[in-house]
């Protein structure tokens, strides 16, 4: 089982092999892409993709070409709604007619998809399912699975990003103790789920990440993006808003720091606020921009809630990834996705 994530700074795959002892990684890989290749979760340029991919195939030798891909951008929609009861599957085939007022996009044009929550019966004595409906935009799809066949690779299924952080980082017990949320802070895109005992219920995806954060220590330091991107790794939010702005570029990190906060904070209160909505217990960071200095103290501070770093790697064995221990633990928050979307073949 290979996942392939494309992100907004690289290529990653993960490989993942079922045996007795349990799961094993048994390679990962990843090659950076030029700035603009993917923007917004979204490839742009097909051309620059396939050819990271093919990259990255010469140099992590998977041992398969078959791979599960990820989207999450702007062009990818997850929505709670209720729908006339009907069983699952025969919901499945009737699902493009049942779902046209709750997407904004033509459902001919749409990749749909759903998850069951549970059976209720509404107001006026109707039996309804509540579903998460996925519904992602066909063309936005197809570019990115042609980016996928261009470099000679086969995609046997396409998946939520979203989805794949939740079967990587999510806590089991979490049922018990209420909700969580889960965050995976990329370069472009931040994907948000909560999720109780497993059960995804409420999905976004910010087009926000660490990119942003770069993107104004350049400018206000006026310098190029590798030397802020060096600034901003060398440095860290204050744990307390607006302490410690002696570097000149406390005052941007600050800023851009702050706003990626609001934002996630603000989607857990949008959850919060649905009718029904379980206590969320804890916050679980992954994603490269989760390593900002600081962030996790701040997001905890303005959410009130612990938040801790996820660890895709503790629910596997680890096979001979030519990765030493160390090198392991620096990747680990950029495996979550790659290992998701593998987890989400075996399921
Ligand atoms: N040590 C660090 N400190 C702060 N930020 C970091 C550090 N290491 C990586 N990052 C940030 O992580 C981001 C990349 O994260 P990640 O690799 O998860 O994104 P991506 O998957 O390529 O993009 P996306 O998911 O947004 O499409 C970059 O913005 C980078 O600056
Ligand atoms: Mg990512």
């Amino acid at each position: 089982m290979v996942g392939l994530d494309i992100g907004t700074s690289g290529v990653r795959a993960a490989e993942l092999t079922l045996g007795k002892r349990g799961i094993t990684l048994e390679r990962f890989g990843q090659v950076a892409l030029p700035e603009g290749a993917v923007r917004g979760g979204e490839v742009v340029d097909v051309d620059a993709v396939a050819e990271a991919l093919k990259q990255l195939w010469a140099q992590a030798k998977f041992s398969s070409k078959k791979v599960a891909v990820g989207v999450a951008n702007q062009r990818v929609v997850v929505r709670q709604v209720d729908l006339p009861w009907l069983p699952v599957a025969e919901l499945r085939k009737s699902l493009a007619f049942q779902v046209q007022d709750y997407i904004p996009m033509p459902v001919e044009q749409a990749i749909l998809d759903f998850h069951p929550l549970e059976e209720l019966t509404s107001d006026s004595g109707t039996r309804v399912l509540r579903v998460l409906l996925v519904a992602a935009a066909r063309e936005m799809v197809s570019t990115s699975l042609e980016a996928v066949t261009r470099a000679g690779l086969t995609p046997s299924m396409v998946d939520l990003t979203s989805f794949a952080v939740l079967r990587a980082t999510a806590h089991a017990d979490s049922g018990l103790g209420g909700a969580e949320a889960l965050v995976d802070v990329g370069a472009g895109v931040t994907n948000i789920v909560v999720h109780q005992g497993g059960v995804p219920r409420f999905v976004r995806i910010l087009l926000m990440g660490g990119e942003d954060i770069t993107d104004a220590v350049a400018e206000r330091m006026g310098v190029g993006g590798s030397e802020a991107e060096a600034i901003k790794q060398s440095s860290a939010l204050a744990v307390v808003a607006g302490a410690g702005e002696a570097h000149p570029a406390a005052r941007a990190l600050e800023t851009s720091g702050s706003a990626l906060i609001e934002e996630v904070r603000g989607s857990l209160d949008y959850f919060a606020a649905q009718s029904g909505a379980s206590r969320i217990s804890r916050v679980v960071l992954s994603g490269g921009g989760s390593r900002l200095g600081g962030l996790a103290e701040r997001l905890s501070a303005a959410t009130r809630l612990p938040v801790v770093a996820g660890h895709p790697l503790s629910l596997l064995q680890v096979g001979k990834t030519g990765l030493t221990d160390e090198q392991l633990s620096y990747v680990e928050p950029m495996v979550t996705v790659p290992v998701g979307l593998a987890l989400g073949v075996a399921s």
